[in-house]
């Protein structure tokens, strides 16, 4: 089969991470794995799971290994992850899901988003002098909005799922009881978040031992109240945690500490079921997150734009292509600041964002030599055409199946506040609602009026869950953490396996940029050649080289083969197959 696709494709150079050059025999569009590459992707056959944590993805393969589809493994995966993974994995925050099944020739999102509580006011993040301040957006119980990742993932499984939410259940509140061996990154991360985490009783006692020391690598890390919170909603269901013992400690942590949200706010929560946006690229089908992410609408304008450029002819990473990247984000994200909002209180111009002709009419304001700065571009007009810290997984089935999740509590650790006597952090997802018009968020990112503070309304969000199609047949799944940075990043492992042909280990895996407009700044990662900066200084643009961005978990599936990807950047991310 791997020596068939080796002969039926054509030799090509390719310049590929690090700056280096490497001969690849592979047709651009389709390639899967190539003996000899210097990265490969996990390859399987009957299913596929890419996660942030080694034990999730386990925990997702045994429902697939036991004849479970793709939305039972993802619910098992998004549960085990609130458990070892939680500065991101969650409970407490929110997300959104597509579902792809080849069987029914369609893709649907489930938009289990954070909403504004009912007593949440447009200036309530302002001081006395009307200023923004972040403290009460970010670190204070004005921080959460009502959680929705319960009631989403409740929602997958009843609707598109296999087994009991019980059943889905199992391994985390197993991980949780009993507990799982703390490695590196966990360990480090605590350590980093000490002062935020140290100063909310309920957070320190999860988090740090007894006498206040560290969990260390090697050590067990057991968490009692968690466990004891799955459990009630395994038994009882999803109203357990908007209705019952849940909602009401996290209802009386609010009203000790001034937080906004009441048992109406829980018992009101909802998700919804969204249209997931759509575009093309190069013949491929691009699904990806409908509003309230910004997300999909800014993946499929920016790669409007750069369809009307040869790419794969400027090269993977080349200054030419990184140029003509960074000036259509910058647009993008110009757009973002004006447009963008919950489509249930706004009106967002998607059909003119979306639109090829919209992407000509950007492209014609694009120099190839001489970088725009970012002062002199304002957002557009499409109306005539009418943490840092998240968690992405993909999960592919052998019944056509595929499940792209991304899921957030916000920062790491979210707001830092674990809710007393029910172990889960409350996320800090206000922060993504424009305080003030002009004010940029954590990620720098500016808003206006259509992301403004309102009762019962979704926050912005840039999460970008995506499946992209190539005859009606899912072909790539993919989706990353990283703030402001999710939408670029998976915009490139796109791009790396549509343009430029790498397989998905690869595509993953090479180094990454990013623009969002203001600041006005390309940044990138380590990997990008001297030369190539050199070049791009030289066009104009301000270059800023910093940590890793995204954390791109990924399958790709070609000629009934499954290739899975998984990001290094986050050291116990684990791609597995059947
Ligand atoms: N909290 C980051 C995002 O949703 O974009």
């Amino acid at each position: 089969m791997l020596a068939q696709l080796w002969h039926q494709s054509r030799c090509r150079i390719l310049t590929v991470i690090a700056a280096s050059t490497l001969l690849a025999c592979t047709t651009a569009h389709s390639a899967a794995i190539l003996e000899g590459e210097r990265m490969s992707p996990v390859v399987a056959k009957e299913g596929m799971v890419v996660t942030s944590h080694f034990l999730a993805t386990r925990s997702a393969l045994e429902v697939l290994k036991e004849g479970g589809n793709a939305v039972d493994a993802a619910v098992t995966a998004a549960f085990s992850l609130a458990v070892t993974q939680p500065r991101s994995g969650n409970i407490g925050g929110g997300g959104f899901m597509l579902i792809s099944s080849e069987q029914e020739d369609e893709v649907v999102a489930i938009d289990y988003r954070e909403k504004a509580p009912g007593k949440a006011t447009r200036d309530m993040f302002l001081d006395a002098e009307g200023n923004a301040d972040s403290t009460l957006s970010r670190y204070s119980h004005l921080a959460a909005g009502v959680p929705g990742t319960v009631a989403g993932l409740a929602m997958a499984l009843k609707k598109y799922g296999t087994i009991s939410l019980r059943q889905a259940m199992a391994p985390a509140i197993k991980l949780a009881a009993e507990g799982f061996v703390v490695t590196p990154r966990f360990s480090d991360g605590l350590k980093d978040k000490k002062a935020m985490l140290k100063k909310w009783p309920s957070s320190a006692a999860i988090f740090y031992k007894p006498e206040g020391s560290f969990y260390e690598t090697g050590d067990l890390f057991v968490q009692k109240d968690l466990a004891a919170t799955l459990k009630r909603i395994a038994e009882h269901g999803v109203r357990e945690f908007y209705q019952g013992k849940t909602a009401e400690l996290l209802v009386a942590q609010m009203a000790a500490h001034g937080g906004l949200i009441t048992m109406e706010d829980m018992k009101n929560y909802a998700p919804a079921i969204r249209r997931p946006v759509h575009g093309t690229y190069r013949g491929f089908d691009i699904y990806s997150m409908s509003p309230p992410s910004s997300g999909g609408t800014h993946i499929v304008q920016i790669l409007n734009i750069l369809e009307g450029y040869p790419i794969a002819q400027y090269g993977h990473n080349s200054a030419a292509t990184i140029h003509l990247m960074a000036e259509s984000m910058k647009r993008a994200y110009a757009d973002r600041s004006l447009y963008l909002g919950d489509e249930d209180f706004v009106t967002v111009p998607l059909k003119g964002l979306t639109s090829k002709d919209y992407a000509a009419q950007i492209r014609e304001k694009i120099d190839m030599d001489k970088a725009t700065s970012s002062s002199t571009i304002t957002p557009g007009n499409p109306l005539p055409y009418e943490s840092d810290e998240t968690t992405h997984f993909s999960i592919v089935d052998k019944y056509g199946n595929a499940v792209s999740n991304t899921y957030t509590i916000n920062f790491s650790y979210g707001s830092g506040i674990v809710v007393q006597g029910a172990g889960f952090l409350l996320n800090n997802e206000m922060d993504d609602f424009s305080a003030k018009p002009g004010v940029p968020n954590a990620y720098g990112l500016i808003g206006g009026e259509a992301n403004k503070v309102e009762p019962g309304k979704r926050m912005l969000s840039s999460m970008s869950p995506t499946i992209v199609k190539q005859q009606g047949k899912n072909f790539l799944v993919t989706g990353s953490p990283g703030g402001s940075r999710i939408i670029t990043t998976t915009l490139q492992v796109i791009m790396n396996v549509i343009d430029h042909g790498l397989n998905i280990q690869s595509a993953v895996t090479a180094p990454r940029i990013h623009h969002q407009w203001l600041p006005d700044v390309l940044r990138i990662e380590e990997g990008i050649s001297i030369d190539t900066i050199k070049i791009l200084k030289e066009k104009g643009h301000a270059i800023n080289q910093q940590a890793a961005m995204g954390a791109i978990q990924s399958v790709m599936i070609k000629d009934g083969m499954m290739y899975g990807g998984a990001d290094p950047r986050r050291s116990t991310s684990l791609a597995a197959g059947l």
